[in-house]
């Protein structure tokens, strides 16, 4: 098999980066380890900023994202027993965020993938990358028994944290820088009406708590746990009765219950790749670096890696010119550093780490009535959590 583009992974980083690339009447192939069905199983979270909206306008698959999306333009922060709002929209001139979950859109990249008849091969077993650092990559894996050879121009290594691409490069070439944070979150998803209409991010004494939403019908929350914690030993009463210590009265009142439709916990982790491009290989999303989910930012960071990728392909194939696939890395590299900052200090200000004694609650305490009280530091805020701006430049 011969493409220009051998994409691993189908995640939304490698589905967005096929789309993208199939616009631009660029061949690409996409080689899945796992099953589509097992890719919609995996619960994400599903805040969009509105470079992300625009880029799955740009590939052509926003149509039912702008009709069951919901529009956010503020969210809340719950500390010392208040909830106190920050006016996103106001507070950066008009920007605003989506709340659509991960599932849905995958699910509408996957569905515009088999609507063009464009190549995904799913159930790919031993994915190798071969020669990346020659003009002649090669991809090779099998399926039922078979092996396939995929000889390409370029690979995108979309394969996320886990995957083979970042793995195949010898160490001596790639920087990795890493924390890993002493606690996880417990979600709970559930066809129940969300407490509130907006997202109340919560800093209690018994930890932090999020009430987050997919639509009007269904919520998402999460819960801080100690990393020993087994996702078997919270039933959902369990869980209802810790979200409701969290919260602020109000709140409490308002609060629906239900059955868990699913219950996970998921470790948080802070994690880049330097440099994202070997030779004729890539890196995009997950695959190059991970952030807690304070904040929402790792799905928006691959997008605008994507972005940049899908740029810089184009503009090669095209125009002739590797002046993007050249300034990839650093271009990617300065968004997600600020990505990485403002998901590494959100989660600091709003979780109690174990260790930590009471002056730490204080200094929390003392922060978030300053940044509430200060228009510089709530559009601080404002600004990170809408999305910083694409730079081309550099
Ligand atoms: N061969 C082929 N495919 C692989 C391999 C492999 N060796 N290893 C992993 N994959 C596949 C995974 O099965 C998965 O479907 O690569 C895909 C990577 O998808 P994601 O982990 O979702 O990563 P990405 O597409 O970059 O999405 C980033 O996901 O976790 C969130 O915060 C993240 O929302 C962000 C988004
Ligand atoms: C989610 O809805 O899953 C979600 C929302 C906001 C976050 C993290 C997760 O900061």
């Amino acid at each position: 098999m011969r493409t220009q583009v051998a994409i691993i992974g189908a995640g939304p980083s490698g589905l967005l980066l096929g789309q993208l690339l199939a616009k631009a009447g660029i061949h690409a192939i996409i080689v899945e380890r796992q099953t589509g069905d097992h890719v919609l199983s995996r619960i994400r979270a599903g805040i969009l900023e509105q470079v992300c909206i625009d880029l799955l306008d740009e590939a052509g698959v926003g149509e039912r994202m702008h009709k069951e999306g919901l529009i956010h333009r503020g969210i809340e922060l719950l500390y010392n027993g208040k909830r106190n709002r920050i006016d996103m929209e106001t507070l950066t001139g008009g920007k605003k965020v989506m709340v659509y979950g991960q599932t849905e859109l995958t699910k509408d990249l996957m569905d515009a993938r088999v609507a063009a008849d464009l190549h995904t091969v799913y159930g790919a077993h031993g994915v190798a990358v071969h020669d990346f650092d020659s003009a002649k990559p090669r991809v090779t894996y099998e399926k039922d028994g078979k092996s396939y050879e995929i000889d390409c121009d370029f690979i995108a290594g979309c394969d996320g944290f886990h995957g083979v691409c970042r793995a195949s490069v010898p160490r001596r070439s790639i920087t990795e820088y890493e924390k890993v944070y002493p606690f996880g979150w417990l979600g709970l998803l559930s066809d129940t009406p969300p407490v509130h209409d907006e997202l109340i991010y919560i800093n209690s004494p018994r930890g932090f708590a999020l009430c987050s939403q997919r639509s009007k019908t269904r919520s998402r929350y999460y819960l801080q746990v100690p990393l020993t914690d087994k996702v078997e030993e919270w039933t959902d009463e369990a869980f209802w009765q810790e979200l409701r210590l969290r919260l602020d009265e109000k709140a409490r009142d308002h609060l629906v219950t239900g059955q868990s439709i699913e219950k996970s916990i998921a470790p948080l982790r802070s994690f880049v790749t330097e440099p994202l491009r070997f030779g004729r290989m890539f890196l995009a999303g997950d695959a190059g670096h991970i952030v807690p989910p304070t904040g929402a930012k790792g799905l928006n960071l691959a997008a605008t890696d994507v972005k940049y990728l899908s740029h810089a392909l184009i503009e090669y194939y095209t125009d002739k010119s590797e002046s993007g696939i050249n300034a990839y890395s650093e271009r990617c590299l300065k968004r997600i550093w600020k990505g990485e900052r403002f998901s590494w200090w959100f989660t600091h200000l709003m979780h109690r780490f174990p260790n930590e004694g009471t002056i730490e609650a204080k200094f929390q305490e003392a922060e978030l009535d300053y940044l509430i009280h200060s228009e510089a530091g709530s559009r601080m805020i404002a600004e990170n959590y809408v999305g910083l701006p694409l730079e081309f430049g550099g």
